[in-house]
């Protein structure tokens, strides 16, 4: 009973990278078929364009409703891009004024190398940050949390788990009242942490880490279009993280860290950029995951309720459909190849 057909509130993506100019103009059109209400925006545009001040979001934030179709009724949630010179009383007054909902920490080593896409800017010290958490705390700002080990010397595998220990569960002991948010979670511990940790730490879970394990970036030979961070893992993680997201666990929502790369930035022999692109296919990937594990049931939770409330949203009263039938993905949008472009899905939204 029920099992072609699932009825949901319209979704929203609670990470996604839209980039500027033209490949804004070519991505943003895909997650509003996709019938999200909304998008959590990362702000890690080329340096020196990250969106680190109310200045660079405002702006960013009108580049993004002016690609709008008119009528359209999306909500792009806009973050500030957390530096080592960010002032605390910056990021609150950001908040207040309606500019950004949350603060991305991404982590940077010294000499600004590592992490991830544009992140050297980032933060480099992440103590010298704790008089922002604690206005974020006071505040009620979310922390969005790219977490993972920026040290060259840990292990790649291990960079989630090591940023665990040393710094997120440091951090959730410092400000235990800090909505903290795991980022394209992947690893066990950290998904065993955020189950653990108890009402303020939520976590994000991207449809391709429910997919695939560690393998899928050396089948046939290493494949870049597989290749993100954090990298994906050993298969018996990606089994934990997803039967405690099908389980239907609340602080555990949908964000697809979708992130274009022109093919030739990701197909370079050396130096490939890291990000997958599945913004044209997210409601069908999670559908196909949630049906596989029997968890239909639960996949409104998953995409359209679960942390809304800390983004300042209410689940949609609109609705979406996927039906059960085949969808095939398209191989590429622009010059951005897809992930699992040209396979056959069992789920189609209704409208595509
Ligand atoms: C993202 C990107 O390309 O901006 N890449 C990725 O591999 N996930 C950055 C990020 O989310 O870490
Ligand atoms: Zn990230
Ligand atoms: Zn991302």
């Amino acid at each position: 009973m029920g099992t072609d057909s699932i009825t949901i509130p319209r979704w929203f993506d609670r990470h996604l990278h839209l980039r500027d100019g033209d490949m804004l103009r070519t991505v943003l059109p895909h997650t509003l078929a996709s019938q999200a209400t909304a998008a959590v925006i990362m702000g890690n545009l080329p340096p020196p364009n990250e969106i680190s001040t109310i200045v660079k979001a405002i702006a960013y934030r009108d580049r993004i409703i002016s690609m709008l179709p008119p009528g359209s009724d999306f909500t792009p949630i806009m973050t500030c891009y957390l530096t080592d010179e960010t002032a605390p009383e910056d990021v609150v007054s950001g908040y207040k004024e309606g500019v950004w909902r949350a603060v991305k920490l991404y982590l940077a080593r010294k000499d600004g190398s590592g992490g991830t896409s544009h992140s050297s800017r980032a933060v480099k010290d992440i103590r010298g940050r704790y008089p922002v958490f604690a206005a974020m705390e006071k505040e009620g700002i979310p922390l969005l949390g790219h977490f993972e080990s920026v040290d060259p010397e840990i292990d790649e595998f291990d960079r989630e788990m090591i940023c665990l220990y040393l710094n997120v569960i440091p951090l959730h002991e410092a400000f235990p009242g800090l909505k903290i948010v795991f980022e394209h979670i992947t690893d066990n511990r950290s998904a065993e942490f955020v189950v653990s940790a108890g009402d303020n730490v939520f976590a994000t879970v991207t449809a391709h880490h429910l997919m695939i394990n560690r393998n899928a970036m050396f089948d046939g030979g290493m494949n870049p279009f597989k290749y993100c961070k954090p990298v994906p893992k050993r298969d018996d993680h990606r089994r934990k993280v997803r039967a405690i997201v099908t389980a239907g666990h609340p602080r555990f929502g949908a964000g697809t860290d979708s992130a274009p790369w022109d093919e030739a930035a990701k197909a370079r022999g050396f130096g490939c950029s890291a990000g997958i692109f599945t913004a044209p296919a997210a409601p069908e990937l999670y559908a196909t995951v949630f049906d596989e594990d029997g968890a239909l049931d639960k996949l409104g939770a998953f995409m359209s309720v679960n942390l809304a409330e800390i983004y300042g949203l209410e689940p949609s009263k609109e609705t979406m459909t996927l039906v059960r039938g085949s969808f095939t993905i398209p191989e590429r949008v622009g010059t951005v190849r897809v992930f699992k472009g040209g396979e056959i899905l069992p789920w189609k939204l209704v409208g595509r």
